[in-house]
């Protein structure tokens, strides 16, 4: 009996008392393996933000901590919990999509299945107990879950819960609209009216700052718990640990994605991190038809230079936008030009394209010189920055622009850039040469602005779209769609499986 696997606790100045806590001294000796689990999270594992709150007329408990702090298996255990003392109770499961709430909410290895030992499971089982496609979770004592998708936000118009669990509000598909009607959190808490019971939800996720979260801020009753990455880095596998905190420490960013805190938007900035957030994903689809690599380079020769900018950006068949990677950083200039070759390489891509204001051809020569035998396009700003960016911000507004996965210190300089400013971030610039190669300024941009008709400002930039001699890659066939046939593939065919 008991978790042997679970990791110990680690002593903790309690400031906020759960129900479980209150009662303690009082339990009678643990008569069950369900109740043995739940103590053993309460007493010996939890930290004290992890636990329920000791107040009696909370609704909402709303988590919002940083990446790896312990939401989604605090999530888990609360549910766990009021599992075990609402016999017959009913519980509604929400996450942004079906598959997210099936695959971490409920099997996931904070999930809820990996926090109940096979006798709080209706038949003794997982098989018996949990119907995955109906997303249907049945305990040993007649209490029942089932998964809901921001996805279908309808569905929660009509069943009654008793409980409800919500993780990562700010994913839902409908969070730009906050509490409004018929929205996935509307429908949820208009469903929370059992009367036998109280109504309540635990709410659990990082706090991008979109309507939903606004709300859920500033709603009565609730009870806002923040954590930050730093409270649970002992339990965080190694591996995590090193690739969230390289990439957020020391960023704006990172104070949201690590600290837990809610940014406030730049005002004036062309891009939110709502927007930027609200379009992510987590891979790119196999069909990119066309890949750039695009290079903003630091004048001068030694690494104490500025950043040199190098964004990998694609187009997929169905004429999105995919950010890639960034590789940039402070460089000399040849390391600059191997930097952005293996890129090339890596993602099977077409081109580079690659800023020339600092010196006619340096650019182009620094490449050639480094060994590069693809083609270059160099491009040179003729407009202002404004007008460069604008329409790249309004491909992200349209939701048609992709990160895959994120990029701190870019999406930094995107969402605090201030057109007047002056400055001239140098990752965002490469963003913005890159998409523009894709979609707008140069050659096959006009061909798709076209197309799109949604472009006004579209036509390529004089003097901009000057390719190389050398180039070793056959131009791409320019459509008469916006969609290129899979045939343009050309080197990205392998794109798949080398990543
Ligand atoms: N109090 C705890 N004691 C031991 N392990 C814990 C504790 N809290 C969380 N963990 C472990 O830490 C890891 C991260 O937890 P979890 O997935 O719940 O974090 P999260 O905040 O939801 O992460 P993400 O930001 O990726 O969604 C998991 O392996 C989980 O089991
Ligand atoms: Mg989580």
């Amino acid at each position: 009996m008991g978790q042997p696997s679970r990791s110990p606790s680690r002593p903790k100045v309690v400031t906020v008392r759960s129900p479980w806590e209150v009662a303690a001294d009082e339990l009678d000796p643990p008569c069950d393996e369900w109740t043995e689990w739940i103590e053993h999270w309460v007493h010996k594992m939890a930290r004290p933000t992890q636990l329920r709150p000791a107040l009696d007329d909370w609704l909402v408990w709303l988590i919002l901590a940083g990446r790896g702090f312990g939401k989604t298996l605090t999530g888990a255990e609360t549910l766990a919990c009021w599992a075990k003392e609402g016999p017959g109770h009913r519980f509604a499961i929400v996450g942004q999509t079906f598959g997210d709430a099936r695959d971490t909410m409920v099997e996931g290895k904070s999930g809820v299945l990996s926090v109940l030992p096979p006798s709080a499971l209706r038949g003794g089982s997982r098989e018996s107990a949990w119907n995955r496609s109906l997303g249907e979770l049945f305990f040993s004592n007649g209490a029942r879950a089932k998964i809901f998708s921001s996805e279908k936000p309808g569905q929660l118009r009509g069943p009654e819960h008793d409980k409800a669990w919500v993780d990562e509000p700010a994913k839902f598909k409908d969070a730009v609209k906050g509490d409004a009607l018929d929205t996935t959190w509307n429908n949820l808490m208009l469903g929370l009216r059992s009367t036998s019971t109280k109504p309540q939800v635990v709410v659990t996720g990082t706090p991008t700052a979109c309507a939903l979260i606004r709300h859920l801020l500033k709603r009565p009753h609730t009870v806002i718990v923040r954590g930050s990455t730093y409270d649970n880095l002992d339990n965080l596998a190694e591996s995590f640990r090193d690739e969230v905190l390289t990439a957020y420490e020391g960023t704006r960013i990172g104070r949201q994605e690590l600290l837990g805190e809610v940014l406030d938007d730049v005002e004036g900035s062309l891009w939110t991190l709502a927007a930027v957030d609200a379009s992510r994903v987590t891979a790119a689809p196999s069909d990119l038809v066309r890949v750039t690599v695009a290079i903003d380079p630091a004048g001068g020769s030694t690494e104490q230079n500025d950043e040199t900018g190098i964004v990998v950006t694609a187009k997929a068949s169905d004429g999105h936008g995919y950010v890639l990677a960034d590789r940039s950083g402070r460089y000399t200039p040849n390391a600059w030009a191997r930097r952005a070759m293996v890129a090339y390489d890596e993602f099977a891509a077409d081109r580079i394209v690659a800023e020339t204001n600092f010196g006619g051809d340096m650019v182009v020569d620094t490449l050639r010189t480094a060994g590069f035998k693809g083609k270059v396009v160099k491009v040179a700003a003729s407009r202002g920055k404004r007008q460069r960016a604008e329409p790249v911000a309004s491909l992200y507004e349209q939701g048609r622009i992709h990160h895959v996965g994120a990029y701190p210190k870019l999406e930094d300089q995107m969402v605090t850039w201030l057109p007047e400013s002056g400055g001239s971030p140098d990752r965002m610039d490469a963003l913005v040469w890159g998409l523009s190669d894709l979609f707008l300024g140069t050659a096959l941009g006009a061909a798709w602005a076209q197309a799109w008709g949604t472009m006004a400002d579209a036509e390529p930039e004089q003097g901009v779209a000057v390719e190389d001699a050398e180039a070793t890659v056959d131009p791409p066939v320019v459509p008469a769609s916006p969609v290129l046939p899979r045939d343009t593939l050309g080197p990205l065919a392998g794109l798949q499986r080398r990543r």
